[in-house]
């Protein structure tokens, strides 16, 4: 079983968030993000769904290109 989870967690774009929900679904108004916010695209933070540099060693160990979705707010 150790080696089986072990086996999913590689396959599974998501390894570990929010296992016990059949489906991961994060929602924000558009309000309440200040100047900036990055997203996790790696489902690897530890903060998700915000990023947190997790992909870097992500891609490090994987060979894999992925970042973050980054929202900026205008400057008006
Ligand atoms: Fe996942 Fe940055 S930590 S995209």
């Amino acid at each position: 079983p150790k080696a089986r989870e072990q086996i999913i967690k590689k396959i599974n774009v998501n390894p570990d968030i929010k296992k016990d929900v059949p489906k991961v679904v994060d929602s924000f108004d558009v309000e309440d993000i200040a100047e900036k916010a990055s997203f996790c695209r790696c489902w690897r933070s530890k903060k998700f769904p915000y990023c947190d540099g997790a992909h870097g060693a992500y891609n490090k160990e994987t060979g894999d290109n992925v970042g973050p979705l980054v929202i900026k707010r205008q400057s008006k």
